[in-house]
């Protein structure tokens, strides 16, 4: 793998600022955002008037912890856009995310709003390792979901020549990599993990393609998938994080020279810490639920919004600004089984773990009895697809989920392309507990 370290110079200045520039920026930038919500989106002005709290009541940062929470029903509630700070008229762009049930939640943008994501992004990306000149293969689905456009503007904002594929057609996707010869591909990992198939269907070797960095989010990933992907291609795999909320893609973002956790874009967004049951602010290196406050949206302003991320707040590295440590889950994802909290991305590092299984699964969760259980389907590797090797590897990591994980599972080991794929964000549980 190339060193793609990018020169100091090209930084935006303030990455590498002082802590006191950083938080005296954010501080300026709080009381105006604060501001701007109370009096242009009445659900704040409702919000902090029953809390006693007033924007001029922030002196200091630590203040914000006097504010309440905005939740993804906040959202639903004020439907489609009650929660816009600006008329109608000078939102440029609406983004939505499905969910899992009732409405959607919908996203507005000012001009200038976009135009801070694009430089985002781009600041994302040089921190990857792209720059100026190259060529980015943007495999995010485009549409409602932020992911493409989001990646779009960006590439285009660098000054990178973008490809915007979109997700699905993975033949397509090899063919156009294979022929135009791109530096970076922007896609989820599960997929990624289908491209990869692709180049081994057609006999093609990865480590072979242009690739030299993977800018991989949208969804959870583990170290050992890192490690999985970067040996296959031959190329730096990087964590980028965001959620349409709060603005898209590039909220925060990996260095490539560190590989340690993506960097929060401090000086557009406010992270805390909080303990997801009492709401309590825990200091930095506590694990608990992420927290955001937007710094300068103009068209949807949000106020300590709850992620719903588990993650911990760390010191900066390679930049000034603080860092999260690469999520390994949602408390929305938690599986609790017999009293033992599992996250789908424990059952991953096993599973990476265990010779002869290919990185693809899915978890079931069932009744037996009255007992929730869980069931995991992964498949075998096509070297390792005969009924011995099978049984071998779901002893072994029946046993290792055990071992490490806590908990008591079904493994079940399928032939090579048993396992459903992703053609964007995985689905990685089915709950059939209430079927
Ligand atoms: O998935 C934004 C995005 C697009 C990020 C492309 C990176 C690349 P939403 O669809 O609103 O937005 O989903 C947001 O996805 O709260 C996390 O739970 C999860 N998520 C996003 N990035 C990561 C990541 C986009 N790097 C939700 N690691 C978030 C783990 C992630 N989870």
């Amino acid at each position: 793998m190339k060193d793609l370290t990018p020169n100091k110079a090209d930084l935006d200045a303030i990455e590498i600022a002082s802590i006191d520039e950083i938080r005296a920026l954010q501080l300026k930038r709080l009381q105006w955002s604060l501001r701007h919500a109370y009096d242009n989106v009445p659900m704040y002005k409702e919000r902090f008037d029953a809390a006693g709290v007033h924007p001029d009541d922030l002196q200091q940062l630590s203040d914000l912890s006097k504010f309440p929470f905005t939740y993804k029903n906040d959202l639903r509630d004020n439907y489609p856009f009650g929660l816009f700070a600006v008329p109608r008229e000078e939102i440029i762009r609406l983004h939505a995310s499905s969910g899992t049930t009732g409405k959607p939640t919908v996203v507005g943008y000012t001009a200038t709003d976009i135009s801070n994501w694009a430089d985002l992004v781009a600041r994302s990306l040089r921190a990857a390792g792209l720059r100026k000149g190259n060529m980015v293969h943007n495999a995010y689905g485009y549409g409602l979901f932020t992911g493409g456009l989001g990646a779009h503007y960006g590439i285009e904002r660098l000054g990178a020549t973008v490809v915007p594929m979109s997700g699905g057609q993975t033949e397509k996707q090899v063919g156009l990599i294979t022929d135009f010869q791109p530096d970076g591909i922007m896609v989820t990992p599960s997929y990624m993990l289908n491209i990869l198939e692709q180049y081994h269907k057609i006999g093609l070797d990865p480590r072979d393609s242009s690739l030299q960095v993977g800018v991989f989010g949208a969804e959870p990933w583990t170290d050992a998938m890192r490690r999985e992907v970067e040996a296959a291609f031959d190329m730096h795999a990087v964590d980028i994080y965001g959620l349409s909320e709060i603005m898209g893609p590039g909220v925060a973002s990996e260095c490539v020279e560190t590989k340690d956790g993506p960097v929060i874009w401090e000086d557009h967004f406010l992270p805390e810490i909080i303990d997801p049951v009492t709401g309590e602010v825990l200091p930095d290196g506590e694990m608990g639920e992420l927290v955001f406050t937007t710094l300068t949206k103009e068209g949807l302003p949000m106020v300590r919004y709850r992620t719903r991320d588990l993650t911990r707040l760390l010191p900066g590295t390679a930049r000034t600004m603080r860092r999260m440590e690469k999520i390994t889950g949602r408390s929305d994802d938690m599986i609790i089984l017999r009293g033992v909290n599992v996250f789908p991305s424990q059952i991953e590092e096993q599973l990476m773990a265990t010779g002869g299984l290919a990185p693809h699964y899915q978890i079931e969760l069932y009744k037996a009895g009255r007992m929730d259980a869980m069931r995991v389907f992964v498949e075998a590797t096509s070297e390792a697809a005969d009924e011995l090797s099978k049984t071998a590897a779901a002893r072994m990591l029946t046993k290792r989920i055990k071992d490490m994980v806590g908990v008591s599972t079904e493994v079940i080991v399928g032939d090579p392309g048993t396992v459903e794929r992703s053609q964007g964000k995985a689905k990685r549980v089915i709950d059939k507990r209430d079927a």
